[in-house]
């Protein structure tokens, strides 16, 4: 039977020190519910006593989440285990995070020190922690640099101390794979008392490798991963929680196993994303746009004769619905018939070949071909689409001590209908006026606007989601109204149902 691998989640602490992605109280609680759903073992909540939005943000987290171990960073400092340990109260699982820099670049130039007074502050924050809690882990700081030896040193103290968890960080991203996991054998095989502990790792993303360190310390004897929703963290970032496992998942000959519910992955990416405002490059392993997307014409007729010709993981295993197959210039018969058949327009051979050639010119002067340029080809023309429904007129009153209303005028099938409402605001009550026209139940799934540079005269990028008897359906539109560029989003999308 092989290990388990515990996942420690720190999205909501190394993840929230990048500029701009911090998040509040709710945001948080938000997260790191969803964190707990998807089975992640450790969620480590912030760092208290750096602010007292962090400090907040902990307790409200350990009233709410029970299964997952909630977990406060402190310095190797009493002050901070004191604030951790308070912060912690109302945790069912609490656990105190707390270490020191031991790389001689910390000891010297950060704390004016020498190793053995560092060894020694290791060890007393470790015996204070354990005054208040069972669970204590300790970091040190830039392991990835610091000499093996001493490392070993550090490590066996701390867990004579009371240490659950010993946490191995390449703070700055510097190791290469068969460093990083040689220095966990190396802690393996020379600290006396290292099984009275497990060995966390806590890559760092400088150079790329933050994935691969993470895998050689797990393939070396780590049996705790550090990581973020996205790879989120501070410079480069830290390491992904869906790359590592994902790879565990995939490759059997990796003799752990962790209990991720990993459909949740590609929601999780998304939420992350959304709520810290950092958006996923497309190409982002596991949960990038372009993640299970396929543009060549070989590559796409390999996919749709048999998907693990070009594909290693199943894209329902990360909650994607299906792989998608691009259709550029590059894109052969096949991959046109495909779309074609999704769309519910069937081809005979002949008149498919007729529509490649159209379809071929067309992707040679237009990057991608999207739905309404298909149906164009195919006859259908996007006026069709359009004309079944559309926002003719919008008008919303709104501002301080007013009702926000909103009337609607939509052409539905060529017949204009006109609604008013009101509601919490402009958009809410648009939204409304526009429901009791499509009389459809319609659930808001994702409601996502955008701006495209700083400025108050900018265009807004509004992009939704909508849920209508078990079908999600997409709306966009950009406007420099941003109600008016919300309010045709949504009759975009609900135009795809009817
Ligand atoms: O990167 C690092 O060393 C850290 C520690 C505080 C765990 O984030
Ligand atoms: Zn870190």
């Amino acid at each position: 039977m092989n290990d388990k691998l515990y996942v420690f989640d720190t999205t909501l602490r190394d993840g929230e020190q990048v500029p701009g992605c911090q998040l509040n109280t709710i945001e948080k609680i938000e997260l790191a519910k969803m964190l707990e759903s998807m089975k992640v073992d450790i969620i480590e909540c912030g760092f208290p006593v750096s602010s007292p939005g962090d400090f907040k943000s902990i307790v409200e987290i350990s009233k709410i989440v029970t299964e997952s171990t909630i977990c406060a960073l402190t310095r190797a400092v009493e002050k901070d285990i004191d604030v951790a340990a308070d912060a912690l109260h109302f945790a069912r699982r609490p656990r105190i995070h707390t270490g020191i820099g031991t790389s001689d670049y910390h000891i010297k130039y950060k704390f004016n020190s020498n190793r053995e007074d560092i060894l020694e502050r290791a060890v007393a924050a470790v015996k204070y922690a354990k005054k208040y809690v069972e669970d204590v882990e300790f970091y040190a700081e830039d392991a990835g640099r610091t000499e093996n030896e001493y490392l070993a040193r550090v490590i066996e103290a701390v867990i004579r101390a009371g240490a659950t968890v010993v946490n191995i960080p390449d703070t700055t991203g510097y190791c290469l794979p068969g460093e990083y996991g040689a220095k966990i054998r190396y802690l393996v095989e020379n600290v006396p008392n290292i099984d009275k502990a497990i060995i966390s790792t806590h890559c760092h993303n400088d150079l790329g490798m933050a994935t691969a360190n993470t895998l050689s310390g797990v393939l070396n004897g780590a049996r705790q991963v550090e990581v973020t929703i996205n790879g989120v963290g501070e410079r480069a970032g830290n390491t992904a929680m869906e790359e590592v496992v994902m790879a565990v998942k995939c490759r059997k000959d990796i003799p752990v196993y962790t209990d991720i519910v990993t459909k949740m992955f590609n929601k999780a990416s998304h939420s992350v994303s959304t709520l810290m405002r950092m958006p996923v490059q497309p190409n982002k392993a596991i949960v990038g746009r372009n993640a299970f997307a396929h543009s060549s014409g070989i590559h796409q007729d390999g996919v749709l004769k048999n998907r693990e010709s070009y594909e290693i993981i199943d894209p329902m295993d990360v909650g994607v619905n299906d792989s998608t197959i691009e259709l550029t210039a590059r894109s052969g018969r096949a991959a046109l018939k495909h779309h074609f058949q999704r769309l519910g327009i069937e081809m005979g051979k002949e008149e498919l070949d007729a529509c490649y050639q159209k379809f071929l010119q067309l992707a040679d002067v237009k990057k991608e071909i999207n739905d309404s340029d298909l149906f164009m080809l195919a006859g259908v023309t996007q006026d069709k689409i359009a004309q079944k429904m559309r926002l003719k007129y919008l008008q919303v009153v709104c501002g301080k001590n007013s009702i926000p209303m909103a009337t609607v005028k939509l052409v539905i099938d060529g017949e204009e209908c006109t609604a008013t409402s009101s509601g919490n605001g402009p958009v809410d009550a648009a939204f409304q006026a526009v429901r009791s026209l499509v009389h459809r139940k319609i659930a808001l799934e994702e409601f996502f606007v955008q701006a495209i540079t700083r400025g108050t005269d900018d265009v807004g990028k509004v992009h939704i989601q909508i849920e209508n008897k078990g079908n999600i359906y997409y709306g966009f539109s950009a406007n420099t109204d941003i109600v008016t560029a919300s309010v045709e989003a949504y009759v975009n999308a609900i135009s795809k149902i009817i």
